[in-house]
């Protein structure tokens, strides 16, 4: 019987709706081409990763810090993913860890090593990121749809996701771009190109390319010249970082104030938050080669978390009208930890504060809070950010106690570490850096205005701050 007379049950879509019965019966695509590009993409996404990652702390733009959040760990999902089809097709060692092609990994290490956010912007979305979505293309239009039909499904989802990224990345670039300087993001943007190219593309496979032996054109950056900035920075709006001078945690547990009132509070709380992903991304690029992948996914997932979180404070704030860059978000947390402590001892204190997130006094008394506030904005947060808590002490317990006897020692371990932060409460006012201003009456006073509510004395006159005290209301010494 001819092809074209291949019949099917009353003309139903033959092979599950995948793909012709012309197409099928081609054979030109193989189990080692296709575990190769995916090899590629894998080294591409991963290495994408770990830059984005490594550039949150030290991003001045909020929109740029929990974007770099967003995508860093849409990257971990999608190598996930690479690496479980991988270890489907071969036996290990799957050789994942090795660099497929040393011109894509130049291409990753001057994107790296740029200190401009602009030449970083235009070479993750412009050039790095477009071709795995060229990658994911042609792994549709050419792997075999029955037999690889697996690898084409991860293919399709990761184009899809990409696409939003890469979006994204065009129009920051098109509102950061200064007239001046397009020239040379233009050539910027050609180097790449030209680096790209001589790699065959993502995944090896540009009909024009220029070959491996092609001349790599020179470093315009030193290699690992931008290390690593472990100090968190800001952009303009936000004033007075160093203000640790209001205390919400004494707020929110005191019976004496209102549930309403509080929630002004919790989305100080939930915005604040904006210094654990500048925290935990140093964990991520001190412990990079010391931990295994599953380390740094879930990792990474917590941390693009605690962003979501910063801008539940973020939309609170904005359903209320009141402007958030009006109240000093404190970022010391984030500051002391990374510039005090070493990567191990900061996990030990993100674990001990999580899992003192999780009996009544944490995270149910929030939410608790947020349903007879009347406000169902703070209602719906809290239930996501409580959520959000428990996923993030199951994630400590797999990565972080295991490290010790148990978990009374690795809780102990965390507690210790915390203590022997220095908070600097007093050298900032001392040296100028902050007076610690009482920015809480302001803000309630505004609350109470567009809330058309009488202020509660009581709370105008809250004035507890953090100079004797840590977050989870220990005393300090
Ligand atoms: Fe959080
Ligand atoms: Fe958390």
């Amino acid at each position: 019987m001819a092809l074209e007379d291949y019949q099917t049950y009353r003309s139903v879509p033959e092979l599950a709706g995948l793909c012709s019965m012309d197409r099928a019966v081609k054979s030109d695509w193989s189990l080692s081409e296709s575990v190769e590009r995916l090899r590629r993409i894998h080294f591409t996404l991963r290495r994408v990763h770990e830059v984005l990652t490594a550039k949150i702390t030290a991003e001045p733009i909020y929109e740029l810090k929990t974007a770099f959040s967003l995508h860093a760990y849409v990257c971990a999902e999608q190598v996930t993913l690479i690496r479980k089809r991988v270890s489907e097709m071969r036996e290990p060692p799957l050789g994942l860890e090795k660099e497929p092609c040393a011109a894509l990994a130049r291409l990753l290490e001057e994107v790296d090593s740029t200190p401009s956010t602009l030449e970083l912007l235009i070479g993750i979305y412009q050039v790095v990121l477009p071709g795995v979505l060229r990658a994911c293309q042609r792994i549709q239009d050419e792997a075999h749809p029955l037999a690889d039909s697996p690898t084409i499904r991860i293919a399709k989802l990761m184009e899809f996701e990409l696409e939003e990224l890469v979006e994204f990345g065009h129009k920051a670039i098109d509102c950061l771009r200064e007239e001046k300087s397009e020239v040379d993001d233009l050539s910027w943007c050609s180097d790449l190109r030209l680096i790209l190219g001589i790699a065959g593309d993502v995944d090896g496979c540009d009909p024009e390319r220029k070959g491996h032996d092609a001349e790599l054109p020179p470093r315009r950056y030193e290699e690992n010249v931008n290390q690593y900035n472990s100090e968190p920075r800001r952009d303009e709006r936000f004033i007075d970082s160093f203000n640790a001078g209001v205390n919400p945690e004494a707020f929110l547990y005191d019976d004496r104030f209102a549930p309403r009132d509080k929630t002004l509070m919790m989305y100080y709380k939930r915005i604040r938050e904006l210094d654990v992903p500048e925290m935990m991304a140093s964990i991520l690029v001190d412990l990079r080669e010391d931990e295994p992948w599953g380390f740094h996914m879930e990792m990474s997932r917590q941390l693009w978390d605690e962003a979501r979180h910063a801008m539940m404070g973020e939309v609170g704030f904005a359903s209320l009208g009141i402007d958030w860059a009006s109240i000093p978000i404190n970022f010391t947390w984030s500051r002391n930890l990374n510039l005090q402590l070493d990567a191990r001892e900061r996990h030990g204190v993100l674990f001990f504060i999580e899992q003192g997130l999780m009996p009544r006094s944490g995270k149910r008394y929030e939410w608790e809070v947020a349903n007879e506030s009347g406000d169902p904005l703070a209602a719906l947060f809290q239930d996501f950010d409580w959520a959000d808590e428990v996923l993030h002490a199951q994630i400590g317990r797999r990565w972080y106690v295991p490290r010790y006897q148990n978990l009374k020692d690795a809780l102990g371990y965390g507690d210790r570490c915390w203590s022997k932060v220095l908070s600097h409460w007093r050298a900032d006012l001392e040296s100028g850096l902050t007076q610690h201003q009482n920015w809480w009456p302001d803000l309630y006073q505004k609350a109470c205005e567009l809330w058309n509510q009488e202020p509660d004395p009581n709370a105008m006159q809250f004035s507890e701050t953090y100079e004797h005290c840590r977050a989870d209301l220990e005393q300090l010494d």
